[in-house]
């Protein structure tokens, strides 16, 4: 029988800068009322200068290890979803992958906005679920007050910085990710997207001085689009795991705005209770939303081992998508591993790796320049 991808271990990380609604005030034209009662975010959090999309995703990953008492030597699968990327490459993920030492995982990122965990999550799944690998390390991270406009205010009071990070194991009793739906409809690139600094329209002063490697969104659009296709996802997938919604103990959803969670729960049937809202104090972080919101929820008792969870999220392309999962825990293991101790000798070893392509570099010039 094909093993089943459990998650045993998650972590989150956000910066400690906190940007209030009334700081906000001072800088566009805006009103900490519109901002809550428009979207519910209260505050979000900004990187600092030394942060990164990596040092966050880095961070959210060793608390992840750590729960999930796995050394990153054990890790087979590195997937990094996020719409801010260190670089256009190499992958974030590469650089996660050099920062915990994980020397045996294949590492790669994934552009699917503020969905890309769920297909990630889906994503490393299948890979476990095939047998080809038993490890992977999923992870949601966002630096999106890099790529915003702080000077518009129909994006910039919305969104800020954070990661989230799920170890998944191979694991025989039935649990873990159960179903998943992943969508796409390209008909709507435009209502929320980046168009400068990719191949289309290559960084140019033109494209800088018109602000096109700015987020641009049509906010109305993306919610009315948003509030249908949360539903249908939410459907789809409980009817593909063959469960009911009252089967379900927890619906964690991505936290874009807080009336488009409220109409989603009121058009299926499920009390807010039920539902984790946690943008009144990350604002919309993105990819990073449904792991930090996991983890939250964790903390607060609300989501226990054995509790069926639905994951629904919604973003660019436009994509959408949900995943199913009955919520496992760590695997009981007697030994212990400290992911954040080892950290050391991986930072070391690429030290002495990064000499030794140096050394080797000059070598094969000299004997390059004596041919
Ligand atoms: O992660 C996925 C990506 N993003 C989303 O999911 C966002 C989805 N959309 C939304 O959450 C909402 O559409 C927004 C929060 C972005 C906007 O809320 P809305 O109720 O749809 O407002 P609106 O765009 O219809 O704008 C209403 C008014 C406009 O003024 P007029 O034309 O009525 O005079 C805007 O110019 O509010 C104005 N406005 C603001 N006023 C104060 C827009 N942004 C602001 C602001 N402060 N920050």
């Amino acid at each position: 029988m094909s093993p089943y991808a459990h998650i045993t271990g998650w972590g989150m990380a956000v910066p400690e800068r906190i940007l209030t609604n009334q700081e906000l005030e001072k800088m566009v034209d805006t009103s900490d009322d519109w901002i809550v009662t428009r979207t519910g975010i209260r505050e979000r959090r900004i990187a600092s200068d030394g942060e990164t999309t990596a040092s966050l995703a880095t961070k959210a990953s060793l608390k992840a290890l750590d729960v999930a008492n796995i050394a990153p030597a054990e890790v087979d699968l590195i997937i990094v979803s996020t719409s801010s990327p260190e670089y256009l490459f190499p992958a974030t993920a590469s650089i996660v992958q050099d920062n915990l030492g994980a020397n045996k995982a294949g590492a790669f990122d994934i552009l699917a906005a503020c969905t890309g965990f769920i297909f990630g999550l889906n994503i490393a799944s299948q890979a476990i679920r095939s047998g080809s690998i038993k490890n992977s390390l999923i992870i949601g991270s966002e630096t999106l007050s890099r790529i915003i406009d702080w000077n518009d205010r129909a994006t910039c009071v919305l969104f800020g910085d954070g990661a989230g990070a799920f170890v998944l194991q191979a694991g025989e009793e039935e649990s873990g990710l159960l179903s998943a739906v992943m969508r796409s409809d390209g008909s709507g690139k435009d209502m929320l997207c980046i168009p400068g600094g990719g191949s289309r329209f290559p960084t140019s002063v033109e494209t800088v001085n018109q602000g096109m490697h700015f987020v641009k969104m049509n906010g109305r659009e993306v919610y009315r689009f948003a509030t249908r296709v949360m539903v249908q996802s939410t459907h789809e997938v409980v009817r593909k795991a063959n469960l009911s919604l009252d089967d379900i103990d927890l619906v964690i959803p991505h936290q874009a705005n807080k009336r488009i969670i409220e109409t989603a729960a009121r058009n299926l049937n499920i009390p807010m209770d039920r539902c984790v809202l946690n943008i009144d104090r990350f604002g919309n972080t993105s990819t990073a939303s449904i792991p930090i919101a996991t983890c939250e929820a964790i903390a607060e008792g609300k989501l226990n081992p054995g509790d069926n969870v639905v994951f629904v999220g919604f973003g660019a392309g436009l994509t959408w998508g949900a995943a199913v999962v009955r919520w496992s825990g760590p695997f009981p293991g007697l030994r212990v591993v400290r992911p954040p101790a080892i950290r050391f000798y991986a930072r070391l070893r690429s030290f002495v790796k990064r000499i030794l392509r140096k050394i080797d570099a000059v070598i094969w010039g000299s004997l390059d320049s004596r041919r």
